[in-house]
This record gives C-alpha cells, sequence and structure tokens, in this order.
C-alpha cells in the first residue's frame, strides 16, 4: 500500500523510476486537453484515491457547482523533465523553479497529486479562478474527502511554490483535517516531527 502521507517537496525527492502501482484514468479522459499536446497522455490517479476523488466530486455536484475534474494527474518522472524544460524555456529557470518542480520532487510522480479543471455543460474548462465557487468549495471541504491544497497563499516561503489554487493531493482525510485545522502544510507538519523527534534526543 502506497503511504498517503508521503513528503515530496524540494528536499525530499523520489527517484527517477519511482512508478505508482495501482494508476486508473480518470473518467474525463476523452475530453483532454493538455498544454503540451500529447494524445497519449491521460490523466491517471492512483486507484485507492479514486474513490475520494469521486466522493469529493458528487458532494460538489450535488451542491449545483460544476464538475470538478482531473486537468493533470499523475506524471512520469520523463514527462515531468518535459514540463519543467518547457516552463524554463518560457519563463527562465528562477521563475519556472517557483512553479515546477523538478523531475524528482513532483508530487505528480505520485499519483496522489493532481490539478483540477471542470467540466460545464460538457464543456472542458482548463481556467480556475479564486472567485469561481469550486476552489472556494474545495479549499473550506477538500479535507473531508482527504485533500489539501498543497501550495497554499502566505506559504510561499515554507513550500517554494507559488500559490496553485488548482493543485491538490491526498494524504487521508486524519492528516488532511489536521493540516486543515491546524493551517499548516504538509512540510511544516513533517519540520515539527522532525523538531519534536531532536528535542527527545532521537
Ligand atoms: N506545480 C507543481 C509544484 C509541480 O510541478 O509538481
Ligand atoms: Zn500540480
Amino acid at each position: 500500500m502506497q503511504d498517503y502521507t508521503i513528503l515530496v517537496n524540494k528536499k525530499h525527492l523520489l527517484s527517477s523510476d519511482y512508478v505508482p502501482e495501482n494508476l486508473v484514468i480518470t473518467d474525463n479522459n476523452e475530453n483532454n486537453f493538455h498544454n503540451y499536446k500529447d494524445p497519449n497522455l491521460k490523466p491517471m490517479i492512483s486507484a485507492d484515491i479514486l474513490p475520494y476523488f469521486e466522493a469529493m466530486q458528487k458532494a460538489a455536484e450535488a451542491l449545483g457547482l460544476r464538475k470538478i475534474i482531473v486537468d493533470s494527474g499523475y506524471r512520469t518522472y520523463a514527462y515531468q523533465k518535459v514540463v519543467y524544460d518547457k516552463y524554463v524555456a518560457e519563463v527562465g529557470e528562477e521563475e519556472a523553479r517557483k512553479k515546477v518542480a523538478l523531475p524528482g520532487s513532483s508530487e505528480h510522480q505520485t499519483g496522489l497529486a493532481f490539478d483540477i479543471a471542470y467540466m460545464d455543460n460538457g464543456v472542458y474548462i482548463e481556467n480556475t479562478n479564486d472567485i469561481d465557487p469550486e476552489i472556494k468549495w474545495l479549499k473550506e471541504n477538500a479535507h473531508n474527502f482527504g485533500f489539501i491544497l498543497r501550495y497554499p497563499e502566505g506559504k510561499e516561503e515554507i513550500t517554494g511554490y507559488k500559490y496553485e489554487r488548482w493543485h491538490y493531493r491526498f494524504v487521508g482525510v486524519e492528516m488532511a483535517t489536521i493540516l486543515y485545522s491546524e493551517g499548516i502544510t504538509l512540510d511544516e507538519y513533517y519540520e515539527r516531527v522532525e523538531q519534536e523527534n531532536h528535542f527527545r534526543g532521537r
């Protein structure tokens, strides 16, 4: 079983050959429009988290919100490099590092993270906005389904990334609820554990 609370960031890397075991293609694959125009690329996430994602999707729809879909899910190490290199070419290295993870340091490689988009009456809506009711609802409710907004506003110095309203990460309901109620990121949680172990002399 995958460790849902795994920390992947600029300091905690995955090996280049790490591939999660049970990936599934999400139901919106036929509508997938991807920036990098690879027709073989369909959004996949870990099968373990699919029921949680679908429950969240249904709860949002039941409130009259648009269907929340996976826009970009699992990325291989090699594909993360494509994404990163493309961004460097567009905006330069310094700026790219604040927005796209270097290969090995992306949560997308775990299958536990994804970027969201919407389906609006059959139309794929890639652009999200802070005033969208879906974004507001996700911020306050995703933890009930085990997901966290991984790169929040005001935590840029800690996460190393600019605010990403679209990037959600599964950590399980228990951990997500702790992080949400304490207003801390996964990075801060692990820093705290490290400090506590240090004081205990471990
Ligand atoms: N945009 C996030 C940080 C990633 O590339 O994984
Ligand atoms: Zn992302």
